[in-house]
């Protein structure tokens, strides 16, 4: 799918709340410490520039052409060396009968982005994000519900109540918050039924 309208869309947007709650939990747990991250559907970067910013390493992933050139605007040569951004699809990160593509990761990091793949590659996906975080380490994102909108696009997965349940099952849940709204999109009105998600593996 072509996400340009969307990246027009967004520019100059904020920082997304839920990353910055879900970062903010890692330093009231571990202060000023750092670590590896990676931001899956990144888009623009925004998120992966600000943990560069702040000295942490990041894998950003995205099926974009673009991807690139888009996380790296405006960064330093010093963010770029810990910075690794890698244009690839979910699918291609956890192929069939493949290893995932994951490293250790302290914070996995995806906004709105894990609704666009087919529900058996996010089944996947999600056992290699559960396998990547470190002791400690802190998922946060979004998936959609039934009753939103873009459930209706084609290689989309949504999830209810029980089955966001049954995947943070085992992790420390620091934020579930369920949306379920009429309102606007880059693509038009919309009615939006997601699942903000901020959960922390055992330390
Ligand atoms: C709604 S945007 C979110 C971007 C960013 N995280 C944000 O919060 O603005 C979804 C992103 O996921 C990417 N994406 C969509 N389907 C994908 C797939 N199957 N594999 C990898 N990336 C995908 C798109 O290119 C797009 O940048």
């Amino acid at each position: 799918m072509d996400w340009s309208d969307f990246y027009v869309h967004q520019a100059g947007r904020e920082v997304r709340p839920t990353f910055t709650a879900a970062l903010k939990a890692w330093r009231d747990a571990r202060g000023e410490q750092v670590g590896e991250a990676v931001d899956l559907g990144c888009g623009d970067g925004l998120e992966t520039r600000m943990l560069l910013a702040d000295g942490w390493r990041v894998l950003a992933v995205d099926a974009d052409q673009h991807v690139v050139e888009r996380v790296t605007a405006g960064t330093s040569e010093a963010e770029r060396e810990r910075l690794t951004v890698r244009q690839a699809t979910y699918a291609e990160l956890v192929p069939d009968g493949g290893p995932v593509e994951l490293p250790a990761a302290d914070l996995v990091y995806a906004g709105f982005a894990l609704p666009f793949c087919t529900s058996e590659v996010f089944e996947r996906l999600w056992a290699g994000i559960r396998a990547s975080l470190r002791p400690g380490g802190v998922f946060a994102g979004q998936l959609f519900g039934p009753k939103d909108d873009f459930a209706a696009w084609p290689d989309t997965n949504t999830h209810d109540r029980a089955d966001v349940d049954r995947l943070l099952s085992g992790l420390e849940v620091l934020r579930l918050d369920e949306e379920d709204k009429d309102g606007t999109s880059f693509a038009g009105p919309k009615h939006w039924h997601v699942f903000h998600l901020i959960a922390r593996s055992s330390p």
